[in-house]
């Protein structure tokens, strides 16, 4: 991995600058902007930021309270940050029809409710506007996690709600595509990627895999270093190290450009949005 970006910002880069190609993004001075599910650092909004410093405004917005309250992006007026959560419209109900672009990376594989956040989604836009969601379909993260887990010491100390089938076998782009078409999405793009992230040595691996996972385990700190062990270990033996050599992992990203019709704009109909 790069020494100074973090992977999520390396994504979030190159997902800000595909968008401003693709959907032909230049003035952003009179956008409302929202980026679901920002994170801790803000990545999406810190790289709209850099390359559109005249940007109107940007709200982020993330379910998890500590994630919202600790932005380290409260650096400009022009950004709002806010807890809510994508997936309830009761949350987001009072930017309905506000938002001229939506962005998010990285944030909907979380979802349970997607199709209800894609709904969402539409219900923020006003109409003509944008949204640009990018997220994993499968990932051999969640084949590492499932196998962690069946280490009994580690199964006890997980301290989520483990998803079965998280990624949904057998729902993939066209599934996708036809889940936002039927809300009354315009898609742009539908195209999906195969990413592999490398890591830069293998004790980065170690200490990454640990940052990445460490906080949903309560570990006893005399089992760290084991657990440390066996997070690489399992990462090694489920992915072929990379083409240089370095222990990697692999994910397939789906990529959705998306507008609301300008017609049928006011057609919030029952059927669309199932209301
Ligand atoms: C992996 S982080 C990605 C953060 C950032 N978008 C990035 O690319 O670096 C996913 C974020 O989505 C947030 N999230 C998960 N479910 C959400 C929901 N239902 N509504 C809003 N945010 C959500 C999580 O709290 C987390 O901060």
């Amino acid at each position: 991995m790069d020494d100074d970006l973090d992977l999520y910002e390396i994504i979030a880069k190159g997902f800000i600058d595909h968008c401003k190609d693709k959907l032909g993004w230049e003035d952003l001075s009179n956008d409302v902007i929202m980026d679901v599910g920002c994170g801790e650092d803000g990545f999406c909004c810190k790289t709209i930021l850099e390359i559109f410093p005249d940007v109107g405004t940007i709200i982020c917005i993330d379910s998890n309270p500590r994630v919202a309250s600790n932005f380290k992006l409260r650096t400009t007026t022009k950004i709002e940050c806010v807890i809510a959560d994508i997936e309830k419209r009761e949350s987001i109900r009072d930017y309905e029809a506000e938002i001229t672009k939506v962005i998010s990376t990285n944030a909907f594989h979380q979802l349970m409710e997607k199709e209800e956040a894609f709904r969402n989604v539409y219900r923020l836009l006003k109409p003509g506007g944008e949204a640009a969601v990018l997220f994993a379909i499968e990932s051999s993260l969640y084949e590492w996690l499932t196998e962690l887990l069946k280490n009994p010491t580690w199964e006890e100390a997980y301290q989520c709600h483990y998803v079965e089938d998280m990624y949904q076998t057998g729902f993939g782009t066209a599934q996708y595509k036809e889940m936002v078409e039927k809300i009354g999405f315009q898609v742009i793009e539908s195209s999906e990627k195969q990413r592999v992230s490398s890591f830069s040595s293998d004790q980065d691996c170690k200490e990454l895999l640990y940052d990445m996972c460490g906080e949903k385990f309560k570990l006893p700190p005399e089992l760290l270093e084991e657990f440390k062990e066996e997070c690489y270990q399992v990462l090694l033996k489920l992915n072929p190290r990379d083409a240089k050599g370095k222990p990697c992992y692999r994910a397939t990203e789906l990529s959705l450009l998306l507008v609301k019709p300008k017609e049928g704009a006011d057609s919030e109909t029952k059927e669309n949005l199932a209301i």
